[in-house]
Formats: structure tokens, C-alpha cells, sequence
């Protein structure tokens, strides 16, 4: 279930939207009721990470961990006991200070994180030595994550073997450490109705923001420029930071896939691409548009943005339960090469300009990836070695791009340097699909038509 308060800005009225307590609640019991009889899960928060002297950079509360107690700390540990007496869901976090609080901002302390999250029992970090072999003591399964972070895989290493050493007073400690991640993952993968509802209005609110950009976008304007028109609807709407960097290229610049430089003059007869989505509590949005910095597409880009539209729609127009991820991309590729050879940029046969991956000159990277807390969120691709088909409630990405090189000198001289990706997020749904960024135009007739007014 989604809370909901009113937020009076000077844009309107937003909506402040968060996951409720249940549902964290919900998540971790479902997540328990799949481990194994006799296991115990620890699973860390994010650190703080020093920027230079004294500043951090903006803290961003680790995926998993959030996903499973809406705590928003640095420095917290969760365990999760399924099935003990004393309580399930133990927390460990910064203890109140109220010097430090006068420096930094308010903490939970123990007491709060039980009382605001719903967890059984809470300590402050200073008790964890001490108290989590305790935990870990009697189960069988430890499931923990290693090799994310060196230091707490060290203390893992320390509570087992503390564990060990009171082997003669009873004590046993767990004989076998299993990856969280498939068991979670699993679950992130599939969206719940209140995740759907938080991430349509990150797609709305990410919509909003490139259509702002088009609205504002002329020559002579900055590639930061037109990112701070979009960084600006983020914030505004209560999204402080991008669900990543965001990407303004115009020109050559739109060939570079993850450019975000953003510096350069935007120029008259140059298209640019926008790569740019909105974190929403922990939600991403993930949109690209490509559009002409004067608000009108010259005959090459025309017929490349067109073949990248024709491309995207088939590929959406496939997308339902039971048709495998990996046929998505298939069908990107067989369109695309098709179009290309159409306009005469791909010579030869379509099957071996597939079979010989000849179509990636242009086309480098797959059709998109699977959309939620993590702009690249988890979940497998494949299961026992086949690439999964699609189920409802998985959020995909569909982003087909053409990206011909300001260097590729086997093709005419006027088809050099453009550049075009379009991308949106979908909801795989029992009928078919939604698009959560449908909000923002993308054929060139709403394109022109909303850039001339
Ligand atoms: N924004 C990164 C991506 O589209 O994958
Ligand atoms: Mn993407
Ligand atoms: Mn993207």
C-alpha cells in the first residue's frame, strides 16, 4: 500500500508518495518464508563514501537493504531469524547522539527503528561483536552476500569463528553460506502493485522532464543547460537525485552511449539525445528521447529516428507473458538490420549481417534491461540456462538505438555523426504491456509539433 501526503510547492500540489510500513513487513516475511528451515540472513546497508574533506556524497541507502525495511541509515546491519521466539527481525544502527545530531541530522537509535519499522529487536552498532554470533549461533544456513564488502566479510569471518571456538560449550555455527541475492532478487523482480504505482509516477515525473527539455531546447543553449531544465522538474517533484547520471549529448556526442560530460554548445541542424530518469523513493525511471536542437529533423535524421521508432514499436508490440526476454532483442536486431539495409547503410544478405554481427557497428548494445530500484535491476536473464520469458510484473526497458560514428567512413558522408536512441520503460502485464513513459511524444510529427510551439 501506497502513503500519500500533500506537498504544496510553487509548481502545485505534488503527491509524497511512499511504501508503507506493511509492506517492508510483507517483504521480509515473504522473503523468510522462502529460506531454509534453520537459516539466518544478515543483510548490510550502504556506507557513507567521502568526497573530499569533510563533504560525502549524497547518501543512497543500499537496494536490498532498503527494499526490506524502508530505513534510510548508513551503518545498520538487518538479521533475519525466521521462526525465533525472542523476535525475527534484529537491527543493528547508529545509537542516538545528540552531539552528533546537532552536526549531522536526526537518527532512529535503536528505539526508533523499532517503533518507525517494525523490527523485533534493535541494538546500537557498538553491540555487534558481541551480539551476533549470538544470532548466528545454532543455524544451519547463513545467507549473506559475500564479496561486496571486504570489511564486513571479515567481520562475517570473526562472528563464525567466535562461533567455532565455543564449539565444547555446545555452540554451532553455520556450515553454509548462500547468496542472498537469487531469493531476493527474485522478488525484486517482480513488482508488487505499490512498487507499480511508484514507478508510473517516475515515469510520469521523468516524461514531464523531457518534454520540459524540448519545450526549452534551442541553439546556442548548453548540453548542461538542458540537463539542469531536467534536474530541475526532478527536484521539484521531490526526485533530489537523478536515478542516474543523465546523459545530454547533441551532436557526434548522442554516438557516445553513456556520455555525460554534458558541455558542449547545442547546435542548429544537430540532433541531441537525452538520457535521463527520475529516482522516485527509490524508483527509477529510465527515458531516452533524441530530438533536433531547432526543433526540426533534417531527411537523414528523419529516416534513422524513424527506422529507431519502427524498431522500438515492434519490439514493443511483442512484448507479453511467455515470450522469452531474449526474443525482444532478437526482434530489435532483425528489424533494425533490415532498415539499414533499406537505406543502404548495411550491404548483403540480413542473416548474414546478423550471423556475422556486422549490424553492431551500429547497433552495440541489447535492447534494454529489467527496471526497478537499480536503473540496471536485478533479477536472472536466463533460469537453468535458458533465457526466462516474460511474466506479469516485470519492468523492462525498451531502448534501440542507431549510432553512426563520426568515423565510419563506409558510409556516406551525411549519414555521419547521428545519432538516436529511443527508450521507455514498460510494465510486462497479463494482456500485453504499459508504458510507464508514454507522457513524452516520440513520433517526428508531436515532436515538431510540440518543439514549434
Ligand atoms: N540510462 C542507462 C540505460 O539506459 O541503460
Ligand atoms: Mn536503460
Ligand atoms: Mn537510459
Amino acid at each position: 500500500m501506497l502513503r500519500r501526503m500533500r506537498l504544496y510547492t510553487e509548481q502545485g500540489v505534488t503527491a509524497d508518495m511512499r511504501i508503507s510500513q506493511s509492506s517492508f513487513a510483507a517483504r521480509r516475511q515473504q522473503l523468510m518464508d522462502q529460506m531454509s528451515p534453520g537459516s539466518v540472513a544478515v543483510i548490510p546497508s550502504a556506507k557513507e563514501v567521502a568526497r573530499n574533506r569533510d563533504v560525502e556524497y549524497p547518501f543512497r541507502q543500499d537496494s536490498d537493504f532498503y527494499y526490506l525495511t524502508g530505513f534510510n541509515e548508513p551503518d545498520a546491519l538487518l538479521i533475519l531469524i525466521p521462526g525465533r521466539n525472542e523476535g525475527q527481525v534484529v537491527m543493528f544502527c547508529r545509537a542516538r547522539d545528540p552531539e552528533m545530531e546537532i552536526w549531522n541530522g536526526y537518527r532512529a537509535g535503536p528505539e526508533g527503528v523499532c517503533n518507525q519499522h517494525g523490527v523485533d529487536q534493535a541494538y546500537g552498532c557498538a553491540e555487534i561483536d558481541e551480539r551476533v554470533p549470538q544470532l548466528l549461533q545454532g543455524s544451519e544456513r547463513l545467507y549473506y552476500s559475500i564479496g561486496t564488502d571486504e570489511t564486513l566479510d571479515g567481520q562475517v569471518r570473526d562472528w563464525l569463528n567466535s562461533i567455532r571456538k565455543q564449539a565444547r560449550m555446545g555452540a554451532v555455527a553455520p556450515g553454509e553460506i548462500v547468496m542472498l541475492d537469487h531469493l531476493l532478487h527474485e522478488m525484486r523482480l517482480f513488482k508488487a502493485d505499490d512498487e507499480v504505482e511508484m514507478m508510473r509516477e517516475a515515469g510520469r515525473i521523468s516524461a514531464e522532464a523531457h518534454v520540459r527539455a524540448m519545450q526549452q531546447c534551442k541553439p546556442g543553449l548548453t548540453e548542461y543547460q538542458l540537463e539542469a531544465e531536467i534536474t530541475h522538474h526532478f527536484a521539484v517533484n521531490g526526485c533530489r537525485q537523478p536515478a542516474y547520471s543523465s546523459s545530454v549529448g547533441g551532436g557526434d556526442n548522442a554516438c557516445v552511449l553513456h556520455y555525460t560530460e554534458n558541455w558542449d554548445v547545442l547546435k542548429d541542424g544537430d540532433l541531441v539525445l537525452i538520457d535521463a530518469g527520475c529516482e522516485l523513493e527509490y524508483y527509477a525511471g529510465d527515458i531516452t528521447r533524441t530530438f533536433p536542437v531547432s526543433g526540426k529533423f533534417s531527411t537523414e535524421q528523419k529516416a534513422i529516428y524513424e527506422l529507431v521508432l519502427h524498431v522500438q514499436q515492434a519490439c514493443i508490440d511483442a512484448i507479453r507473458p511467455g515470450v522469452p526476454w531474449i526474443r525482444i532483442h532478437n526482434i530489435s536486431v532483425e528489424v533494425l538490420t533490415q532498415g539499414l539495409v533499406d537505406l543502404g547503410l548495411l550491404k548483403g544478405d540480413i542473416e548474414g549481417l546478423i550471423d556475422t554481427g556486422a549490424y553492431k557497428a551500429f547497433y552495440m548494445h541489447r535492447i534494454g534491461h529489467w527496471l526497478g530500484m537499480d536503473v540496471h535491476d536485478v533479477g536472472d536473464y536466463k533460469v537453468d540456462g535458458d533465457w526466462r520469458p516474460l511474466q506479469a510484473g516485470m519492468v523492462m526497458t525498451v531502448e534501440p538505438g542507431i549510432y553512426i560514428s563520426p568515423q565510419n567512413e563506409l558510409v556516406e558522408e551525411k549519414w555521419r555523426g547521428i545519432g538516436v536512441r529511443i527508450e521507455d520503460d514498460m510494465l510486462v502485464t497479463e494482456e500485453g504491456c504499459e508504458n510507464f513513459s508514454a507522457g513524452v511524444p516520440k513520433t517526428v510529427a508531436e515532436i515538431e509539433a510540440l518543439m514549434a510551439r
